[in-house]
């Protein structure tokens, strides 16, 4: 190294400069060379490139020995002055044509892979974004909503969490009956519970629009069922009402009949079954003639021809005067279907709970 500078001769004293440059340059040489300098990854080319910096600033810096041996020049005898001077500038010369080439190999091997990691390849295929779409009941509520817009009735959005006035008495259900169990309903706190039916709706379209009214009210309800392949405690109904003055049972039957020629083809047949509802009186259920094999009996009618759907009636004096609407002036009739049911049959679903489970494979078949 270039120990002891002060007792070696100033001639000696550079050319052990040259030495020790020599030594340390050594480890970088081979990165003057193109073919090894791109053995290198982008980091560790970096840090080559900041090592060989920190050489030069050693070697050919202010405080390098070579700028000490240029004090030296006055202390040498004047007719080897010239020729010290130019060893000197020989030699800083030649450390910096060697580190030059190792730095500009090494900074144009940096600038490139940089570039090549940048880049992008505008050929490769790219990747499609997978599009969502609405989901299978979702759908079908669209085409119920139209329906019924269509006829001249408003969308109602309910709640879902329900006291028992609106799930219960205001739908004439007496104390004791046994929907109100809690083996049947899910209660939350004290007087509340997660809606059974969308039955409420009419209590609140009621309350906040009056008579007459004419409006679906699409929307989730809970039991406590256990799930099997027709039952699942969280589904989703439509329920319809609509009053006025002189709404008979014939409105009911066209309008429900209207809507199931809609749905399942001009032919539709639909039959009222007497039934009992505590919110109604009379009260019918319905059905609809096979869509599939248009009442020879199926599979899916279980060869009876029929499919039922849904409750219906003549909305209850006992409801109209809870939200303060005369019976003897005003009538009406109400109506509540399952939409996952008839998403299920229309699709011809065996398991209803498919439609919970959100299984993209199930799913996509209905984009
Ligand atoms: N809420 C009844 C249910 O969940 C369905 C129903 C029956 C709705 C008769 C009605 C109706 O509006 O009039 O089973």
């Amino acid at each position: 190294m270039v120990d002891n500078q002060a007792d070696q001769s100033p001639e000696r004293q550079v050319e052990a400069i040259s030495k020790a440059f020599e030594q340390e340059i050594e480890r970088f040489v081979s990165f003057g060379d193109w073919a090894e300098v791109s053995k290198l990854n982008l980091e560790s080319a970096i840090a080559e490139q900041r090592a060989v910096a920190e050489l030069r600033t050693r070697f050919l810096g202010k405080k390098s020995a070579i700028a000490a041996t240029k004090k030296l020049i006055g202390r040498i005898a004047p007719e080897s002055r010239g020729a010290f001077g130019q060893l000197v500038q020989a030699t800083e010369e030649q450390l910096q044509t060697r580190l030059e080439q190792i730095e500009s190999s090494l900074s144009r091997y940096i600038e490139e892979a940089r570039t090549a990691r940048e880049s992008i390849d505008v050929t490769i295929p790219g990747r499609r974004p997978r599009t969502g779409h609405r989901h299978p009941i979702t759908l079908l509520r669209e085409r119920l909503e139209d329906v019924f817009v269509s006829l001249g009735y408003a969308i109602e959005d309910g709640r879902e969490i329900e006291t028992d006035f609106y799930n219960f008495d205001a739908l004439n259900i007496p104390e004791n009956h046994p929907a109100r169990a809690k083996a049947d309903t899910f209660y939350t706190t004290e007087g509340f519970a997660l809606r059974s039916q969308t039955s409420t709706v009419q209590i609140h379209a009621m309350q906040r629009r009056g008579v007459p009214v004419r409006m679906i009210a699409p929307g989730r309800v809970f039991r406590r069922d256990t799930p099997d392949p027709t039952h699942n405690p969280m589904f989703f109904q439509v329920e319809g009402l609509c009053v006025d003055r002189g709404i008979t049972m014939a409105h009911l039957k066209g309008t429900v009949a209207e809507l199931l020629r809609r749905m399942f083809g001009a032919d539709t047949v639909t039959r009222f079954r007497p039934s009992y509802f505590p919110f109604t009186e009379p009260s019918a259920e319905f059905d609809f003639s096979c869509f599939k094999c248009k009442g020879s009996g199926c599979r899916i009618c279980k060869n009876s021809g029929w499919i039922e759907l849904g409750g219906s009636g003549m909305v209850h004096p006992n409801v109209l005067r809870t939200v303060g609407v005369d019976p003897q002036q005003f009538s009406g009739f109400a109506f509540g279907f399952g939409i996952d049911r008839m998403c299920a049959l229309m699709y011809e679903l065996d398991d209803i709970r498919l439609l919970f489970e959100n299984d993209v494979r199930f799913l996509e078949k209905f984009k």
